[in-house]
């Protein structure tokens, strides 16, 4: 049935359509973090991210990748197109910060000399834990071939999205991505890019992303307002 909710997630709400293979995907004033343990409503954020998120993916779709954007339909709303999420959060990292500096002991900032990537398990009841790539294949969740896919995807992503926000002023720190199967079990890049899901700092070393709200710096949203700015500037003169 078309228009109905299918799925209220902690930034979106995900609704049928008249297509099977299309949902729409409604962004929401809502920043949560520790896996909803903190919950605030941010009057605005839907607006943003959403803005945020099309103009990314119509990047990378201009980059050859394939994601599941089909196109922006409001300012809260876009269409895409819908998949078999994969439950794995595959987050690549070019310098450390955030749960790395914390796991390793290491100050934040330091580049790193390749960019990593690591893969959570998208568990809600376990908090999302840290696995590698023989807990993904015990938990069936990918084959070794898609394993090796997410990985180069990631990579392959992480140099457009840094190309992207270096032309901004903007360090690209590190991303979380989420994957899905289409119908014809293709993978494709899903869920959305924006500053909830990066980490970007300016060359003052500015937060400009959610740790804003994560660590209490102030309003994400005149932060997340800068950075589409800057993002429609650039998709402007193209
Ligand atoms: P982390 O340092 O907390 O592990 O986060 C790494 C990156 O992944 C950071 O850019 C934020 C993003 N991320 C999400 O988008 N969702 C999440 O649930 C988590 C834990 C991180």
């Amino acid at each position: 049935m078309p228009n109905q909710k299918i799925y209220s997630g902690k930034a979106k709400d995900l609704y049928s359509t008249e297509d099977e293979n299309v949902i729409v995907a409604q962004y929401k004033d809502q920043a949560t973090m520790l896996n909803g343990a903190r919950k605030e409503e941010v009057l605005g954020k839907g607006k943003l991210n959403n803005q945020i998120s099309s103009l990314i993916f119509r990047q990378l779709n201009k980059a050859g990748i394939k994601t599941h954007f089909i196109k922006q339909l409001s300012e809260t709303e876009q269409s895409n197109v819908k998949l078999a999420i994969i439950p794995l959060e595959v987050v690549l990292r070019n310098v450390v910060a955030g749960s790395f500096a914390k796991r390793f002991g290491l100050e934040e900032g330091v580049k790193l000399s390749k960019p990593i990537v690591e893969f959570y398990y998208k568990n809600d009841d376990l908090d999302d834990p840290f696995i590698n790539d023989e807990h993904a294949l015990f938990l069936k969740v990918a084959s070794a071939e898609e394993l090796a896919f997410l990985k180069a995807q990631a990579r392959q992503i992480n140099i457009i999205l840094q190309d992207l926000f270096a032309r901004i002023g903007l360090t690209l720190i590190d991303f979380k991505l989420e994957f899905g199967r289409n119908q014809a079990g293709e993978i494709i890049l899903a869920d959305e890019v924006s500053p909830d899901t990066c980490r970007l700092w300016d060359t003052d070393g500015n937060h400009m992303d959610k740790d804003v709200f994560r660590r209490n710096l102030g309003s994400i949203t005149d932060v997340y307002q800068v950075v589409l700015e800057k993002l429609q500037g650039l998709e402007e003169n193209e």
